[in-house]
């Protein structure tokens, strides 16, 4: 039980960075090393890391491990590598503004310092302070959210927003998390989450490890669930959240938030302001990642589908602000109207 507490997601290890390989689980719990940006990217791309905080976190790691790859000989030189360094990671996942938010934090940081060697100690101890800073962030949304939902026993979320997926225990997670902890009832319901199954890999096992009442369905069941009257709040995360509110989550988020409205089952996005974007006004303006046909297709290598079929695969879908009843950060809890979240990311708020 409890496995995650000595196996944390995303670490330094002095040289490298050491991540949970999340392909991997439920069937193994191993550590794998990136010792180089061409594997920090590939891991971040292949969702062995994975979860807009969890990758921000790693991207930010993966600025140390570039810098000692590139071996700059002046402070021009490391400032010329962080600026493609940031470039890079930034861009291995396109939704989660955590990543290019995080990559960009350490570059500007760092980037000031009058030696490579001051450079590089300086993007670590940025890159260490995202860290640290996520780890607070999610036990605050996860005590704002317990005030906040204070007779939700019942709660259903989406994809995997716990331990795996940032620097702490979680944000919609935390929120189970801060509630178990409290000592009050807490069940979840768990949505499989289709493609790859984040839901069903991820959530269960990261609940069920911690001892938390989880119950698993398939995405297709969650509005016959909700008009149920089983479920007494949706709590899911968020890639990026545009100024007006509009978020950007895992895909089945907008179809959720649509049942959740018509069940009268209030819906909310738990998420650090790290995951917040005022420079991109709506919705319409976040880029939604596209993934490989073959995830859809198949799994692991067995096809359950014809092996030519055309497939639309977003990994992502934006729900409408009007559908949110509310966002769970750090800075607290943010109800209609939203227009506190173009400020957000200053700690403005409330
Ligand atoms: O493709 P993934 O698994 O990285 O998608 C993750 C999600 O959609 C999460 O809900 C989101 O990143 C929030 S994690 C706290």
């Amino acid at each position: 039980m409890n496995a995650l507490a000595h196996a944390p997601t995303v670490a330094w290890a002095g040289d490298a960075i050491e991540i949970v390989d999340q392909t991997k689980l439920p069937d193994a719990l191993e550590i794998l090393r990136l010792t180089n940006v061409d594997a920090v990217v590939d891991a971040i791309c292949r969702l062995a890391v994975r979860g807009a905080p969890a990758i921000g976190g790693c991207g930010a790691l993966g600025m140390v491990v570039g810098l000692d790859e590139a071996r700059p000989s002046s402070a021009e030189q490391a400032r010329a590598a962080l600026d493609a360094l940031a470039a890079r990671l930034g861009g291995a996942r396109p939704t989660a503004v955590n990543l290019s938010w995080a990559v960009r934090r350490v570059r500007d940081a760092a980037a000031g310092e009058p030696t490579p060697t001051a450079i590089r100690e300086r993007a670590l101890r940025e890159a260490q302070r995202i860290v640290d800073e996520d780890r607070e962030a999610c036990r605050r949304i996860g005590e704002f959210g317990r005030v906040e939902l204070p007779t939700a026993t019942t709660i259903l979320t989406h994809c995997n927003t716990g331990r795996l997926a940032t620097l702490g225990w979680g944000t919609a997670l935390g929120v189970v998390y801060a509630k178990a902890a409290a000592g009050e009832p807490v069940r979840v319901f768990a949505c499989e989450a289709r493609p790859l199954l984040q839901g069903a890999r991820l959530t269960a096992w990261e609940l069920m490890d911690a001892g938390i009442d989880v119950t698993l369905i398939v995405d297709s069941a969650a509005a016959a669930l909700l008009h149920s009257g089983a479920v007494d709040a949706v709590v899911l995360g968020a890639d990026r959240v545009a100024a007006n509110g509009d978020t950007a989550n895992k895909v089945g988020t907008f179809a959720l938030a649509v049942a959740a409205r018509h069940a009268g089952v209030p819906f909310y996005v738990a998420a650090p302001t790290s995951s917040f974007d005022p420079a991109t006004p709506s919705g319409d303006q976040i880029v939604i990642e596209e993934r490989p046909a073959d995830e859809v297709r198949a799994w692991r290598g067995h096809y359950a589908a014809p092996t030519g079929v055309k497939v639309w695969n977003p990994a992502f879908d934006v729900t409408p602000h009007e559908l949110i009843t509310g966002f769970i950060t750090e800075v607290g809890v943010i109800h209609p109207p939203f227009s506190a979240l173009a400020s957000v990311r200053t700690g403005a708020h409330p």
